[in-house]
């Protein structure tokens, strides 16, 4: 039997190419049409020239003010840490030992875990948010939890089991091999199940030792498919400790580098205080830095620069974080580009949390856009829901301003300000405003 057809109508926004690399590189239609079936996304266009087409597929038909675009992707986010959000006071190193270590050590001891999973996926749904690079905790049944409810939605998500052997409560490290034997059983067990990956995830260097990192390494060999994901030069006290506890190495970056943990499969939070150097032999490396904007201004670690990277990515790291939302991070980062005199324009911001990171990932073919054959993972963004907000759409209307620039640059730095009203996940609707009365 043929797979029913869906027609999504309205004004609809999706990349075609990287705005790093050429002006032309996005499908903007007005009054636009997403076809969709069997949860892909089968081809995009005017709606004039598609409807005739599918005569029989059902319509979905949104107001003016709704743009449909790709779902958002938050390349880095703790999901046992949503109760720290917003803990007041500290810098990455204190933060950590006052409030987030014990998070994650209560957080292991919850038995209902895999409804504290759906929890977290739904507050991504309600967001626009519809794939992640995520952390769990080091309990293995944290990750099992993650990746459960993920299936569940038959979505994109990536997580790992944190590998730590050191300075850290004794409750969040591994003994003897433990963290090499759960890896495995995780990576044999959910690597390439459905549209679930597997994230070798070593916490950051001060949190194991050589023999913990070089293990990573030999992982991330073992198993070609399989992600890598830690922290890096978040804040200055943390790279001091490094210093201290690597002497031998040159700076930061040369611990993973010796480790074997740089390669395009890399994902490094934070990068804020490397040298032109290290941000050469990531890009050589064709690795991928997340920048995490909110985290980064909350913990007061620094401005991100972009200079010298080829590859960027956006996340939101929450618990550190302080939204969830993938619009307001792309108005902190625009924020931070602010301050150091290089601000970065609404479709650098938008390719870095769509498009952009799904060809870091590998995964240009299944999310990011409506190139057809994609998963239909897609939102629908309100971004006239009231009176304030239409009245800047009529006068940039009015002043013949760049209008596509500017509805999407309101959706990042006014994200207060507009609704996400739909999310689609393989097609299936997820998320609908008025779920959350
Ligand atoms: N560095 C090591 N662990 C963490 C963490 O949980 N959050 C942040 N922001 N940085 C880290
Ligand atoms: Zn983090």
């Amino acid at each position: 039997m043929e797979e029913a057809v869906k027609i999504y109508q309205g004004e609809l926004f999706t990349f075609t190419a990287s705005p790093f690399e050429r002006e032309d590189c996005y499908l903007y239609e007005k009054e636009g049409a997403l076809v969709v079936s069997g949860g892909r996304v089968v081809e995009i266009g005017l709606a004039a020239s598609i409807l005739p087409k599918y005569p029989t597929a059902e319509l979905v038909t949104y107001d003016k003010g709704h743009l449909i675009m790709p779902g958002l992707i938050d390349a880095h986010v703790h999901y046992p840490q949503l109760s720290v959000m917003g803990m007041y006071g500290e810098q990455l190193l204190e933060w950590l030992n006052r409030y987030t270590f014990p998070a994650e050590v209560n957080f292991n001891e919850r038995r209902e875990k895999v409804d504290y999973a759906d929890f977290f996926l739904q507050e991504l749904f309600s967001r626009g948010t519809t794939a992640c690079m995520a952390w769990s905790t080091n309990q293995l049944n944290s990750v099992t939890a993650l990746f459960q409810a993920a299936k569940a939605y038959d979505m994109c998500l990536i997580t790992g089991k944190n590998l730590m052997d050191r300075n850290a409560p004794a409750s969040l490290l591994d003994e003897e091999d433990k963290g090499e034997r759960a890896s495995r059983w995780l990576i044999e067990e959910w690597n390439g199940v459905g549209r679930l990956h597997y994230a070798v995830t070593p916490r950051f260097a001060p949190s194991s030792t050589r023999e913990q990192l070089e293990m990573a390494g030999r992982l991330l060999k073992e198993y070609p498919g399989v992600y890598m994901q830690t922290h890096l030069s978040e804040n200055r006290d943390e790279l001091r400790w490094v210093q201290e506890l690597f002497p031998a190495c040159k700076d930061y970056l040369e611990v993973y580098e010796q480790a074997g943990l740089l390669t395009d499969r890399s994902f490094f939070g934070h990068g804020i205080h490397l040298s032109a150097d290290e941000r050469r032999r990531i890009s050589r490396a064709g690795a991928t830095v997340v920048h995490c904007p909110s985290s980064n201004l909350f913990l007061g670690s620094g401005l991100f620069d972009w200079e010298g990277f080829d590859r960027v990515a956006l996340g939101s790291d929450v618990g550190a974080g302080t939204s969830l939302s993938m619009l307001s991070t792309m108005g902190e980062a625009y924020k931070v580009s602010q301050l150091l005199g290089r601000p970065k324009d609404p479709l650098e911001l938008l390719w870095s949390c769509t498009m952009g990171v799904a060809e870091a990932l590998g995964l240009s073919d299944e999310i990011g856009s409506f190139k057809a054959g994609c998963y239909a993972d897609f939102v629908v963004v309100d971004y006239m829901p009231d009176e304030l907000a239409a009245g800047r759409i009529h006068a940039l209307s009015a002043g013949g301003q760049q209008m596509l620039e500017n509805i999407l640059f309101g959706m990042q730095i006014l994200s207060a300000d507009c609704r996400i009203s739909e999310t689609y996940v393989k097609g299936e609707q997820v998320y609908a405003s008025g779920w959350d009365f």
